[in-house]
């Protein structure tokens, strides 16, 4: 019973809903209830824009579509305008729809829609034309850059609009330029530049300049990647740290420059190197075969590129493995290296030893050990405070 009452109670409801719409649908056939309905189009330069204007309770009354210098465009299916871009998509009473191809920047305006009532009724649309931004170029590179250089780079796009935004990365990580903006017609010419002094670390640095755009659905980039020419820097490693007679023994000149510093030349002691067989220079490396304690002195190499000369040096000091005595040098340092462990250790034993102690005292105090094995609760208690007292000498001792 109560559910057929539901389900005829649902149906008035739904058919009372229907006769409402329904009404209203009567109501909006007057001409009050009669008006055109349009919609903003935005659209990218070169592309494709509709145009659409609707009247859904139309008495037979034209419609027609008008350019942003008020120029008809089509009256009803009527071509008004010579522009073979602009074509008839769909003419009725209820709707009037013109397609607009190859759409320029200078397309952009209000549209106007008209329905011929008494009076006429308008409606705008806004044609919004997005200019595509040019590939970025990069200008200000000097190839090869010298260190210390101040340079400016310059990436420029143009023809966006609206304007586009540029970022610049040094090797994937964002630095900050400055932006400048002009607008040439319709559209903008978008610059940022970065300046820097040039140092070494820059060389095969890759700067990147990116262009976003709500035109485009990946931004577009454009990389240089710095060359950077700098005078050498040298250094000298050396393969014992305590060459002695009798042993092999090799320095490796390390440069570097670019471009790359060669050759790399040695002398000992401001002159040359002395003309034995024991000593070979092979590129960046020195080779003594048998140290002999002649071979003490200063050692140095040189290195040049087209920006500078730079040197580096090693004084050799040659131990006589008879006077460092049977244990030898690396004993010593291996015995040196023990007595720091062990020391650490005694240490570290003493610090835990504290430690232990001081906790020990307070666990006795608490937990009153003594009451294990004492015959009441107060010599429990004594011999608490005796264990706690004891903690406390302890913790001096350990001071
Ligand atoms: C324009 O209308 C035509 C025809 O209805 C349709 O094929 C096309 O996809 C529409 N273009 C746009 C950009 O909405
Ligand atoms: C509208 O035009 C159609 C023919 O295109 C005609 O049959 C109809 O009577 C017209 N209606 C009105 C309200 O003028
Ligand atoms: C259409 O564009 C115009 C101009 O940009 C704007 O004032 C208006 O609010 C837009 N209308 C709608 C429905 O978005
Ligand atoms: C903008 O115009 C000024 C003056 O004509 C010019 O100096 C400047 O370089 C231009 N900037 C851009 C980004 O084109
Ligand atoms: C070192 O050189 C001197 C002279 O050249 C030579 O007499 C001596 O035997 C050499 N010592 C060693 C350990 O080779
Ligand atoms: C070289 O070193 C030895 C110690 O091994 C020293 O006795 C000697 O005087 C040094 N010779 C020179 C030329 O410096």
């Amino acid at each position: 019973m109560i559910v057929k009452q539901c389900l005829i109670f649902l149906l008035y409801s739904l058919c009372a809903n229907v006769f409402k719409v329904a009404g209203m649908k009567s109501k909006a056939k007057g001409s009050q209830g009669q008006f055109p309905i349009t919609q903003n189009v935005t659209v990218v330069e070169g592309g494709t824009a509709n145009m659409t204007c609707r009247v859904d309770y139309n008495d037979n009354t034209s419609l027609q579509w008008s350019n942003p210098a008020q120029q008809t465009l089509f009256f009803g299916d009527k071509k008004a305008l010579r522009d073979h871009r602009i074509e008839l998509v769909r003419a009725s009473w209820q709707e009037l729809t013109i397609r607009i191809s190859d759409v320029s920047l200078s397309d952009e305006g209000q549209y106007t829609c008209s329905l011929f009532t008494m009076p006429v009724k308008t409606t705008k649309a806004y044609l919004t034309v997005l200019g595509i931004p040019g590939r970025p170029e990069i200008t200000g590179f000097t190839k090869p850059a010298m260190e210390e250089d101040v340079i400016t780079l310059t990436c420029t796009t143009s023809g966006s609009k609206p304007a586009a935004n540029i970022r610049w990365f040094r090797n994937d990580k964002e630095v900050q330029g400055t932006k400048e903006l002009n607008a040439t017609g319709k559209s903008f010419t978008v610059r940022s530049s970065l300046q820097f002094e040039v140092d070494k670390r820059d060389d095969g640095v890759a700067y990147t300049c990116s262009v976003e755009h709500e035109s485009l659905s990946k931004p577009y980039m454009t990389t240089e990647v710095l060359e950077v020419h700098y005078a050498p820097h040298l250094e000298i490693t050396h393969s014992l740290i305590i060459p002695q007679e009798g042993q092999y023994f090799k320095l490796e000149c390390v440069s570097i420059g670019n471009p790359p510093p060669e050759p790399v030349l040695w002398s000992k002691d401001g002159g040359e190197l002395p003309d034995i067989e024991r000593m070979i220079v092979e590129g960046r490396e020195l080779t003594i075969t048998t140290l002999n304690k002649t071979d003490n002195g200063t050692y140095r190499c040189e290195a040049s590129n087209h920006l500078g000369t730079s040197s580096a040096e090693y004084i050799l000091y040659v131990y006589d493995p008879n006077a460092l005595g049977h244990h030898g040098p690396d004993h010593a340092l291996i015995g040196g290296v023990v007595a720091v462990v062990v020391f650490i250790t005694l240490c570290l034993i003493i610090v835990f030893g504290r430690y232990l102690a001081r906790h020990k005292g307070t666990y006795l105090t608490h937990e009153a050990k003594g009451a294990e094995d004492a015959p009441d609760a107060d010599t429990a208690i004594i011999n608490a405070e005796g264990n706690h007292v004891h903690a406390e000498e302890k913790k001096e001792y350990f001071i």
